[in-house]
């Protein structure tokens, strides 16, 4: 186990390969094990960091919300003392959030961005009310309700009625995670900024994957940022929801693999 201390906190964190870096945010509420096929494949050509968000996975939770810009910092911070100045980020889902805001900082250290299961708007205000109530829920009841009630919109109802050891993964994921680290993220995607406006001032490539079922950041929203952001690729994975890169392994890494060798030509 990998811990640095960054900022307020320990955060845990996976760094192995040799060669251009490539770093993975995962999404909410889950941790970075959610790369882990991505880690085993890429890690022979690249140097792969994938880091346990603030409050997720091994990593400490803080006190009140966690917002994307700080953990674009954290994971920033983790860069510098891991001695990477430039990285390809690729997040998937509150990690393309974070990619985002990482992006908005600091352009300058982003050699090119994976966008999976994401979308560059801000909450409405319902969903901002609704991520309020999911808060109060994680941190009373915890969070097995919450996984209950995610799963399905997270999986195509073929993964869940017939890959039982993709939707146990999934949900041990979740239940894994600290319901103060689920509060605090939920209440930071709420504050979280539109980035819309800065999509077309993306300069780097841009790899935007989506499963066609996605329920939760549906095609239209991977669509959007594909027409905004020139030059960037769009990858629609068939039979995928909104955990992608898990229920289409073999695509995603096909996409991912092929986008890295384009990139960094
Ligand atoms: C995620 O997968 O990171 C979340 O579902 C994103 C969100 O709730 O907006």
């Amino acid at each position: 186990m990998t811990f640095a201390r960054i900022n307020d906190i320990q955060v845990a964190y996976t760094d192995t390969g040799i060669g251009r870096p490539v770093v993975f945010i995962h999404g909410y509420p889950f941790n970075r094990t959610l790369w882990d096929e991505q880690v085993a494949v890429l890690s022979s050509s690249y140097r792969v960091i994938a880091p346990d968000l603030r409050g997720f996975g091994e990593s400490d939770a803080s006190d009140g919300p966690a917002t994307m810009g700080q953990m674009a910092q954290d994971v920033a911070l983790l860069l510098d003392h891991l001695g990477v100045a430039r990285a390809t980020i690729a997040g998937l889902s509150m990690g393309g959030y974070v990619a985002l805001a990482f992006y908005k900082q600091l352009r300058s250290r982003v050699r090119a961005l994976v966008l999976a299961d994401t979308r560059a708007q801000a909450d409405t205000e319902e969903a901002k009310q609704t991520r309020e109530q999911q808060a109060e829920k994680a941190l009373t009841e915890g969070m097995a309700g919450i996984a209950d009630a995610m799963l399905p919109k997270l999986l195509t109802p073929e993964t869940v009625s017939k890959r039982p050891e993709v939707v146990k993964r999934v949900r041990d994921m979740m239940l894994k995670t600290k319901p103060e680290g689920a509060a605090a993220a939920l209440r930071g995607m709420a504050q979280r900024d539109d980035q819309t406006d800065l999509l077309p001032k993306i300069s780097v490539p841009a790899l935007i994957i989506v499963g066609a079922d996605d329920a939760i950041t549906p095609v239209a929203d991977s669509e959007k940022m594909h027409h905004a952001i020139a030059g960037s690729h769009l990858v629609v994975l068939e039979n995928a929801g909104h955990v992608s890169n898990i229920e289409r392994t073999e695509q995603f890494n096909y996409a991912l693999l092929d986008f890295l060798k384009e990139s960094s030509s």
